[in-house]
């Protein structure tokens, strides 16, 4: 079953995933809720009705832990950092329509509401399980107050997660030779009663559901894989304090707390973290009055709604960093589903950010801090602008001030800002605004922003912010192209008529481009809209105001983007490299070790001459080679094939058709960095049949690591390569 295309007649709720409030914010931090405000401004845009939500993530041993070691409750610990996001977001022009924090009292209520209904509804159960405990403090040590070994891969991995290893979730008793990360004392194993949702019941749901699911398409693939692996019920108690308790019959009625066996039990963070989705939306509500947003509509799915169908409720859009697609795509839909609320329309799940090719390492101090950024004095448009369109979303971006700079310089300024200063510059000199007596826009131009809006409605509909930037750096490129090609400096004494037109299609085309950027650099636009002359402001702006006729006056118009010295980056490279040093001063040795030891690892896989094969001896004709039919592709869609090591199964457009073809880059490549990267294609190999599955066609690829050859400039899929 699909879903009807946006806008839709119903509510939408764009919600970021929680950030955890235990750390100051990075620019990498800032790609999922740029992300999610450049999405949810753009369904605004398209005229959807829709709620932004998120909020802070209060709960949990990311919390607790860090609290502990900075030896204060961590109420106030996570509060701290609550106050600082709320200040951080809006400096980006991430603009939540609410944003709360999950230990307030909405999402308390609701959260014990919600797990109340999965109990009596059958879905939890009590179980003995092994926890960690250390014996000389006398504390339990759930999810990251434990580490360990990972019983999967042998890795060194925290309580909850195989973070260093196989990135498997690690439910509480897994974790092999146990030590407390706050003692340092080892942890023996107690056996306690636990609640366990019962996520297994949820298979064939899950699987249905993942097959409506929109969105990015690693959200899509991984989720199948883990249903196909069997999956684990999930255990959603913890000895801990700091939380939201459990909540008992008792509750109900007397408010008195009490858990599976009378001890501190709170529920796991991932129960309570993902239901500020709906008590975020809720707050909006109460705001705005049930009139403006209704929250129930959106998120319940009705009396008898179980199941909550595609059709029920409202478009539910998670936006959030991909290594958290299984607690969006299993955990949560199931609690949803299992407690009578709508299901997600949607996952985006973002690829992680680089900082000059490596991780960013807050410890380190190697991080842009987002305070940083704009005490810099960097305008928040550049960068949401940089994070939104550089690469397709799931895919992992770098981030340096090189890039950044380049890319203001050569696309804001050198596209879209020359295109508006150069045109309403002449149209204000010239015309004192948008000319008059023309009749509307040249065929011309309406059609080239109809294409534009039609664009930028498919990158909404495709889950694409990237296209969305892209649809606007198009039209703007068409603009600097139109007024060059029509010299309207020449026209104003040749044929000032035509003179007149041009312009007054150049001030069209600034009106498009404010109202169809706004998602994308809302500040910036809302300047443009006010040199335009125009009224209201450019975020209540929908597509159908980019071809309505300019208002007329303009302001005097002045550079909306300024050019970043070269030197500017330079000394923000120096002020950089300078702080990881002295981050990372008395880690010296051990850098130099690491680093030693790394370049000596690159050295043995760097390929010396004698590591190529020998040339071909053999010559073959000109004829030969052109009976090879090469073309462009384009991978649509990747799968690894179920037992094979290897081999995975690739749809690739390559113009005149989709081949399913089979290539050998399970371990060599990210099967969802696939997806979308243009390829070269050998189309009339003779086919072949691998793992029981057809491959038609052959993807080529250079040496051991397969380095997949692709093309640099535009060619298109089914482009033959000659
Ligand atoms: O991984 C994290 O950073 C979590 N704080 C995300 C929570 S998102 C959600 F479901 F609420
Ligand atoms: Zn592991």
């Amino acid at each position: 079953m699909s879903h009807e295309d946006f806008p839709t007649d119903n509510q939408a709720v764009v919600t970021c995933g929680l950030p955890y409030a235990n750390g100051d914010l990075h620019v990498g931090h800032l790609r999922t809720y740029v992300g999610g405000d450049v999405y949810a401004r753009s369904l605004e845009t398209l005229g959807q009705q829709t709620a932004f939500v998120s909020g802070s993530d209060m709960h949990g041993t990311p919390v607790a832990v860090n609290a502990e070691q900075e030896g204060v409750s961590p109420e106030e610990f996570a509060l701290g950092y609550h106050e600082e996001y709320e200040a951080t977001f809006p400096k980006f022009n991430v603009d939540f329509d609410n944003y709360g924090h999950t230990h307030d009292e909405t999402n308390t209520e609701l959260t014990q509401a919600l797990v109340r209904e999965l109990d009596e509804r059958g879905y939890v159960y009590e179980k003995e399980i092994m926890v960690a405990y250390d014996p000389e403090d006398d504390q339990y040590l759930p999810d990251r107050y434990v580490e360990g070994t990972c019983p999967y891969c042998g890795e060194h991995a925290r309580g909850d997660e195989c973070d260093e290893g196989c990135q498997r979730h690690l439910e509480p008793g897994e974790i092999e030779d146990p030590v407390s990360t706050i003692s340092g004392n080892p942890a023996e194993y107690h056996e306690r009663t636990h609640k366990f949702f019962e996520v297994s019941e949820f298979a064939d749901y899950l699987t249905e559901f993942l097959d409506r699911l929109e969105g990015t398409s690693n959200a899509q693939n991984q989720p199948r894989e883990w249903i196909e692996q069997g999956l684990q019920d999930w255990c959603i108690t913890r000895n801990m304090d700091w939380g939201i308790d459990y909540p008992s019959d008792e509750d109900a009625e007397s408010g008195e707390k009490a858990g599976a066996d009378e001890e501190d039990l709170v529920l796991y963070v991932w129960v309570d973290a993902p239901v500020e989705y709906i008590a975020s939306t809720k707050q909006y509500s109460e705001r705005v009055g049930a009139e403006t947003f209704d929250w129930e509509q959106a998120w319940n799915a009705g009396e008898d709604a179980e199941p909550a169908g595609p059709d029920a409720g409202g478009e539910i859009v998670h936006v959030i960093g991909r290594d958290i697609i299984q607690h969006h795509t299993i955990f949560w839909p199931a609690m949803l589903r299992g407690s009578g609320h709508v299901e997600p329309r949607a996952v985006m799940a973002s690829g992680f950010v680089t900082l000059g090719g490596k991780g960013f390492s807050t410890s380190r101090n190697r991080a842009v801090w987002a305070d940083e950024y704009i005490d810099e004095g960097f305008h928040p448009d550049l960068l949401r602008y940089y994070l939104a369109t550089n690469g397709s979303f799931q895919r992992d971006v770098d981030f340096s001030w090189d890039k950044f700079r380049e890319r203001t310089n050569n696309e804001l300024v050198g596209t879209v800002g020359n295109f508006l200063y150069r045109s309403l510059l002449f149209a204000y000199r010239n015309y004192d605004g948008a000319p008059a007596d023309v009749d509307g826009a040249s065929d011309e131009v309406e059609s080239r922003i109809n294409g534009a809006i039609d664009d930028f409605t498919a990158a909404v509909n495709d889950y694409s912010i990237r296209d969305v930037g892209d649809a606007v750096t198009h039209l703007a490129a068409f603009g600097n192209e139109y007024i060059q090609r029509n010299e309207p400096w020449q026209l104003v004494d040749d044929d000032p008529e035509e003179a007149r037109q041009v312009i007054y299609d150049c001030v069209q085309l600034a009106k498009a481009i404010a109202v169809l950027f706004e998602p994308v650099a809302p500040e910036k636009c809302e300047r443009i809209w006010a040199q335009l002359g125009e009224s209201g402001s450019v975020h209540n702006t929908t597509v159908a105001d980019a071809l309505e006729a300019p208002d007329g006056g303009l302001a005097e118009p002045t550079e909306l983007f300024e050019k970043i010295p070269e030197e500017r980056v330079e000394e923000l490279n120096e002020k950089l490299d300078a702080r990881v040093a002295e981050a990372t001063e008395g880690e010296a040795d051990e850098e130099t070790e690491e680093s030693e030891e790394a370049e000596a690892a690159d050295e043995e896989s760097e390929p010396t001459m004698t590591d190529f094969e020998p040339l071909a001896d053999e010559r073959i004709s000109f004829d030969d080679f052109e009976d090879l039919d090469i073309r462009v592709g384009r991978i649509e869609s990747a799968e690894g094939i179920e037992g094979a090591d290897k081999l995975v199964r690739l749809e690739v457009d390559i113009g005149a058709e989709t081949r399913q073809i089979v290539a050998g880059l399970k371990q060599l490549h990210d099967i969802d960095d696939l997806e979308g990267q243009k390829v070269v294609v050998l189309a009339n190999l003779e086919k072949a049949e691998l793992f029981g599955v057809e491959s038609n066609g052959m993807v080529l690829a250079a040496g051991d690591q397969a380095d997949l050859l692709t093309t640099h400039g535009d060619a298109e899929p089914g482009t033959k390569v000659q």
